[in-house]
């Protein structure tokens, strides 16, 4: 049983994250953080009840808020990709019966901020918790920046952030979790912690089609299926637009897999920096991918996985 907190922007494809790590029997969901990221903090937080209302949990992971905004950057969003509510416009839907289609959980958010979460649960469960962050980093930095000492008992941090071998996402160079806050991604890949990346280079290897999701949630009337079909019709609309596919990166996805089936995975060892202050280059993650090994190795950047498996040992989770 692996014990995690996951830090999220939710975010679409964090939906699909979460539902996948709530599914997963080899996961125990100790705590749940949210960011700004793809929309603002207190609109990610608001997704992350109703994602929680679609798991109807008899008991619910302790949640806190967190950053509203980057360290240094300015604020930006992903609107366009995941729609206005960041669940891609699903919080308009109603029922026959004129309530809202996706309602939120009845849970409280911590008095506490996400930085000294993060640091209790880590206190809590020493060289065992596992943090995997699905969005910008602002919450992981402030968190090191608070306490180092107490942050360095993590077991480990599964991020999905950066690309080094082909175009970014947000900017040629740069993909958005790290594009949002590079400062933040500094600290983190700086803070003497194990760390495993999902980094788009392996994110864009699985193609999540729209006849694949169709083929997949046939015949399902259960809420998540509901959700998963509604929740991604903008998205979907997105790359057909602008990335030449009906369908999308299920890029969140991919760190929770790591966790559950590493053996899908092939990785290499690398020393991993960010550009900060780049005019052009700001949010890049540099690190030489050609070498098998390094000596001053600060990561573990997940290089190429098994979509087809993944994709089916996803559904067969989450559908289960
Ligand atoms: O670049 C993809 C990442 O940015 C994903 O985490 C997505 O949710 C957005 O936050
Ligand atoms: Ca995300």
């Amino acid at each position: 049983m692996k014990r995690v907190l996951i830090d999220t922007d939710p975010g679409v494809d964090d939906a699909l994250a979460l539902i996948y790590a709530f599914k997963s029997p080899e996961i125990k969901v100790e705590a749940i953080t949210t960011v700004n990221g793809n929309v603002n903090l207190e609109t990610a937080s608001h997704n992350l009840l109703i994602i929680l209302n679609l798991l109807n949990l008899t008991e619910f992971p302790v949640i806190a808020k967190g950053e509203a905004q980057p360290l240094v950057k300015p604020l930006i969003d992903a609107k366009d990709v995941h729609g206005e509510d960041g669940l891609g416009n699903t919080r308009e839907l109603m029922t026959s019966k004129g309530e809202l289609k996706y309602d939120i959980a009845e849970c409280q958010f911590s008095e506490l901020s996400a930085d000294d979460v993060i640091l209790e649960m880590i206190d809590t469960y020493p060289y065992e918790l596992i943090i995997v962050a699905l969005g910008p980093l602002t919450n992981l930095s402030k968190a090191i920046q608070k306490d180092i000492s107490c942050f360095r008992k993590v077991q480990s941090v599964y991020l999905m952030g950066g690309v080094f071998t082909e175009y970014g996402n947000i900017t040629t160079n740069a993909e958005f979790n790290v594009f949002v806050d590079p400062h933040a991604a500094h600290e983190v890949f700086n803070a003497g912690i194990p760390i495993h990346i999902a980094p788009l280079d392996v994110t864009h290897q699985v193609e999540l089609t729209g006849d694949r999701l169709k083929e997949e949630l046939i015949g399902r009337e259960d809420i998540i299926s509901q959700f998963i079909s509604d929740s991604t019709h903008a998205i979907m609309t997105f790359y057909q637009e602008n990335v030449g596919f009906y369908g999308f990166h299920i890029h969140d996805a991919l760190p929770i897999a790591m966790l559950n089936h590493p053996e899908l995975f092939m990785s290499v060892d690398a020393h991993v920096q960010v550009e900060t202050e780049g005019e052009l280059t700001s949010g890049m993650t540099v690190a030489d991918l050609r070498k098998p090994t390094v000596t001053d190795s600060n990561a573990i950047v997940y290089v190429e996985v098994d979509a087809d498996s993944f994709l089916e040992t996803y559904f067969k989770t989450i559908l289960s």
